[in-house]
């Protein structure tokens, strides 16, 4: 019966082995990994947005050809993790389709402006930086087409990460100008990108569970922290200042506390009134509309391939 299949399925889970997508799985679980993976993949392609936009303007040939590199490997995330999500039964056209409609939720990061280059370098450093804190633990989950997934993306987004900070550092260690551009991007991105680790526990609805399904490995503000602990001494590094003049160091628990986040502003911009939400919409509408003349031109060659060579 229903409960002794749940049950078998929860010690295969605290066992440490993975679900597979022919495996029997809980409806609730199946849904659980269909909201999150769907909108891990919306969060990568429409984060290709903000930077794609610098593609033209990049100030040097090497780092264009970076930059070109970095926006290729987020379409080619988006394109892992919709793959694995048709291993759950949610087709490529179904999850797409509820975001061109904007009915799906992607991260929050992804609704600012990159108004500057140095923008370009704080998404790589900050917002690539979370990711990986985010993701690497998300590479031991227990549903492996996601686990694996994972793999090759935190590979990836090492090198985003490293070319960020290398981005920001060359800025940091420039002119005045330079430095002030630097400061003023990280002024911008710096509390966007502790929100992206999500709600406080208390308000997280799904984390509990998420990680009871082992879908979650730690909870939001477990990551949130982790991100602050290993990215302040970053910032010090490089001479620049943490905008949150509530800052301080804690010696008896060994953490950074910051200050408060503004929640207010997160839902916003998670219900869909961040300052760019439209905009990065009606952008993948466009790319879908304008790319309709590509699928079908390869659903015609894959006509042809079948019809063998005399079709
Ligand atoms: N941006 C937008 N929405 C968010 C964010 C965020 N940063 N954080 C939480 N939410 C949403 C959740 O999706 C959920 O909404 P829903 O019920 O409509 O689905 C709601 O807020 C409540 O949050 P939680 O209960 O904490 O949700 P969850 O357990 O799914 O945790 C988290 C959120 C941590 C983002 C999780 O889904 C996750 O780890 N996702 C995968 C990571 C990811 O998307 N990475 C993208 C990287 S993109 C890049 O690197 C370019």
């Amino acid at each position: 019966d229903l409960e002794a299949l749940e049950q078998a399925f929860q010690q295969r889970i605290d066992g440490g082995e993975k679900i597979e997508p022919q495996d029997w799985m809980p409806e609730a679980y199946r849904r659980t990994l269909q909201r999150q993976m769907a909108q891990h993949a919306h969060s990568e392609y429409v984060g290709m947005l903000p930077e794609g936009a610098w593609i033209t303007r990049a100030p040097s040939l090497s780092r264009k050809c970076i930059l070109l590199a970095k926006v290729q490997d987020e379409a080619g995330h988006a394109q892992y993790l919709y793959s694995a999500l048709e291993s759950l039964g949610l087709s490529r056209e179904q999850a797409y389709g509820q975001l061109l409609a904007g009915e799906a939720k992607y991260l929050n990061i992804f609704n600012y402006p990159a108004l500057s280059w140095a923008d370009v370098g704080m998404i790589g450093w900050l917002t690539d930086g979370a990711a990986i804190v985010n993701q690497v633990p998300l590479s031991r989950c227990s549903y492996g087409p996601y686990a694996r997934a994972m793999v090759r993306i935190c590979q990836e987004e090492s090198f985003h990460h490293r070319q960020g900070f290398d981005l920001v550092r060359r800025l940091a260690e420039g002119t005045p100008a330079q430095r002030r551009m630097a400061q003023d991007a990280l002024n911008r991105w710096w509390w966007p990108t502790v929100m992206v680790f999500g709600p406080p526990d208390e308000d997280s609805v799904h984390s509990q569970r998420s990680m009871r399904w082992g879908v979650k490995l730690y909870s939001n503000d477990t990551l949130r922290q982790k991100f602050v602990d290993q990215t302040v001494p970053q910032v010090l590094h490089l001479g620049l200042t943490v905008p949150d003049p509530d800052l301080r160091f804690n010696p008896d628990t060994g953490h950074y506390e910051i200050g408060r986040i503004d929640w207010d502003e997160f839902n916003r911009v998670i219900r869909g009134q961040g300052l760019c939400n439209r905009e990065r919409i009606a952008s993948r509408r466009r790319s879908w509309d304008e790319g309709a003349w590509v699928r079908e031109a390869a659903a015609c060659h894959a006509v042809k391939l079948a019809a063998g060579p005399q079709g």
